[in-house]
This record gives structure tokens, sequence and C-alpha cells, in this order.
């Protein structure tokens, strides 16, 4: 049989993308689950709750209803009504939902909005530490990520003071996460008004992800939305309703630059899925109850995770107040996270996220997920603190 030689078929910047942690550490978490071992998962980044009853019985009725046909490229037009009405309620802006495409999650809108801006070494600002994928969205695209390495005393904020200096006549884009992974922090109003006047003066649009909206636990949320109209807003139904698996995300942009983005949507994706856009119809306009008792309950295991991590002589030096995450910098013991994670599992069956997955900003930093029980949390807690209490600071 004839062998294939990889490195002659597969294209290079394929071969370049470089793995994402998390899924390693979860399949060896796997591999010692399949042996009999006891893990206790910290590291997924996915809601431990079901999907609300009534946004599945929305899809199951879609599905007997027949609506299992292509949509409209831009989405259902009573879905991209409710996501515009769900801006206005929540942040008081009129959009049209001429203004939304609806994608099969926020990863694909992510990857429209770069398609549709990047020429081959445009810049992307964005900050490091930083969600995993973003850089190899940008490189795939011939784009060149430049980051701004950010600190973990005022959360990693982006600041634009700092932003001003990496402009250049290259920069094409900013890009934002709020709240974000992996350290679980809002933006606050001011750094969203200095980004969106850059944005305004320099003509630089700003990409939002804001797939974790809604998950906050104290303060206001923003969206950069209030304050400027040069950006491109991608969010979607995975974190927020537990929807992770249902793959629905959206698009808010410039009406200008719809056409565009619609025409790339139509020759790569067709459209989202129907029926799950009927269930997404359902999550927005349905009882919000379940959101409210998944936000109190996240809340609660947030602060008894850092109290914990804090407990042990981690650092965590500005309270995460959204998302599910805390990054907590564990540089005492190893400046090695990868290395560290490693040693965690195989030690004591804790999966945690090495901080290297999300740049070199947060190497030495572990990210700790708290969408598990309180039950597993304290259990990953006593076997975290067990190992920490036998390991030298080094
Ligand atoms: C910051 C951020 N953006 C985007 C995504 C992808 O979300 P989706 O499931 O909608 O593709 C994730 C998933 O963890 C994320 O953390």
């Amino acid at each position: 049989m004839l062998s294939i030689n990889s490195e002659c078929i597969l294209s290079k910047k394929s071969e370049d993308i470089p793995p994402f942690y998390v899924m390693e550490v979860l399949e060896n978490a796997q591999a010692m689950e399949a042996e009999g071992r006891h893990i206790i998962h910290l590291e997924v980044g996915e809601p431990d709750f079901p999907t609300a009853p009534h946004i599945c019985e929305a899809a199951y009725d879609a599905i007997v209803r027949g609506s299992t046909k292509y949509t409209h490229s831009q989405g259902f037009l009573p879905l991209r009504e409710a996501i515009v009405n769900s801006y206005y309620h929540k942040f008081g802006i009129d959009l049209s939902p001429n203004q939304v495409i609806v994608t099969s999650g926020t990863s694909p809108g992510l990857l429209l909005v770069f398609m549709a801006l990047l020429e081959k070494w445009d810049e992307v600002i964005m900050s490091n530490p930083h969600y995993a994928c973003y850089p190899n969205f940008v490189k795939y695209l011939g784009g060149v990520p430049v980051y701004v390495y950010t600190n973990d005393t005022n959360g990693f904020a982006l600041e634009p003071e700092k932003v001003e200096q990496y402009l250049s006549p290259n920069t094409k884009v900013i890009l934002i996460n709020s709240p974000s992974n992996p350290g679980g922090y809002v933006m606050s109003p001011e750094n969203l008004k200095g980004l969106a006047a850059i944005a305004d003066e320099r003509g630089v649009p700003i990409v939002s992800d804001e797939i974790y909206q809604g998950l906050i636990y104290s303060g206001e949320e923003h969206t950069i939305l209030e304050y400027t109209n040069n950006t491109f807003v991608i969010n979607g139904f995975s974190k927020l309703y537990a929807m992770t698996g249902w793959r629905l995300g959206y698009i808010i942009c410039p009406s200008e630059c719809v056409r565009v983005i619609q025409k790339i949507h139509q020759n790569f994706f067709i459209c989202a899925n129907s029926f799950v856009q009927e269930a997404g119809i359902s999550a927005l306009q349905g009882s919000q109850e379940h959101v409210t008792d998944m936000i109190q309950t996240y809340n609660m295991r947030r602060q008894y995770m850092l109290k914990r991590l804090l407990g042990m002589g981690l650092d965590v030096r500005k309270e995460p107040t959204g998302a599910f995450y805390v990054l907590a910098d564990a540089r005492k013991y190893s400046h090695d996270s990868l290395e560290l994670s490693r040693s965690i599992l195989n030690n004591v069956g804790v999966a945690v996220t090495p901080g290297i997955d999300f740049g070199n900003g947060a190497e030495g930093y572990l990210r700790f997920s708290y969408s598990n029980s309180i039950e597993n949390i304290k259990e990953g807690m006593d076997r975290l603190e067990a190992f920490f209490g036998k390991k030298d600071e080094g």
C-alpha cells in the first residue's frame, strides 16, 4: 500500500498550527480514567450544566415541524431580531437585525471576520495572555499577531495607552475579549472607551469577542458597541446558555460590511443549523431563570475556589469577576506550567490547564475552571493542597 508523506501533501501553515494543550491535558486525564483513576476536571472551559429543557424542546419541535432546511445565510430573521433586542435590553443600544450574521458558533464567527478583514502581513493587536486560538486564526490567514503583554495586578487589562505604543501602519485590528478567557476579567468602561477612541481616530476596527457576556458576578457589564460603531462583535450561546455542543453564535458588524461577510458565509458554511437557530430564539426569549441560577452557582464556586487557591499560596492579584476561570500565578512552584500541570495530573489526579496555552505572558500560571460541581471543586482543592504542601518552592 502507498504510504503517504504528510509533509508533502499538507500545507505548511496547517502543519504549523500548535496543539491546544488543554485538549492534551483532557485526553491524558481521560486515558487515566479509562484505567480506573478518579480525576477531578478543572481544565475544561465548558459549562457543566445541561441546556435548559425549554431550549431543547424548541429544537425538538422545530425538527418535528420540518424546520430542517437551509436558512437565510444571515440566519432566521426572528433570531436576529431576538439578538438585537437582547443588546437593546442589556445595553440600550439600537441595532438593526440586518447587522447580524448567525454562525455555527463563535469560532466560525471569528474566522469569518478575520477572513473579511485581513490581508497578508496585517497586524492584529491582542493581549498576552489571550484565548489560545486567537493567534492561530490570524496566522492562518497570513496576518501577524502583535502581543501587548499585560499584568495580573490589574487583571491583565488591555490599556489604551499601551495599545497606542503598538500601533503601526500595518495595524488592521485591535482584538479584545471581555469577560476574558483565561483570566475571567471584565474590561472597565474607561478602557473600552479609550480603545473605542483609538478605533474612531485611527480607523482601526475593534474585534470584540463577547462569548462570556452575561457571566459576571459583580460590577457592571459593558459592550464595545456602547462606545463605537467601528467594531465587529462576536458572541454566541455556548457559555451563557450552556449550549457548547449546539454550535450557535453570531457576528454584529457595521451595515456596510455585512454583504462581504455574508458572501463568505454563503460560500464556506451556507448557513447555521436551522433547528439550532430556533433553539436560540427560545434561549433569548424564554425564561432566564436557569441563567440566573447558573450565575448564582458559578459565583458561589468562584468565591470558594479563590479562597482555597490563595490559601495554598497561589497568587491571584486581582479578583476575577467574570466567565468561569481563575488564572493563578504558580511560579513559586514552577516556571514550566505544562510540566507542572502534568505533574499535578499524575500525582493527585486533578486536571488543570497550563498557562502557556494562552501565550508566554501566562507561563508559570495555571488556569482553573469552576464549571464543575462544588463537591468536585472541594475535592480538587484538597488534592491540590496536598500536592503543593509536599512540593518545594523553587
Ligand atoms: C474566548 C473564547 N472565544 C471563543 C470560544 C469558542 O466558542 P464557541 O463554542 O462559540 O465556538 C471560546 C471557547 O472556549 C472562548 O473561550
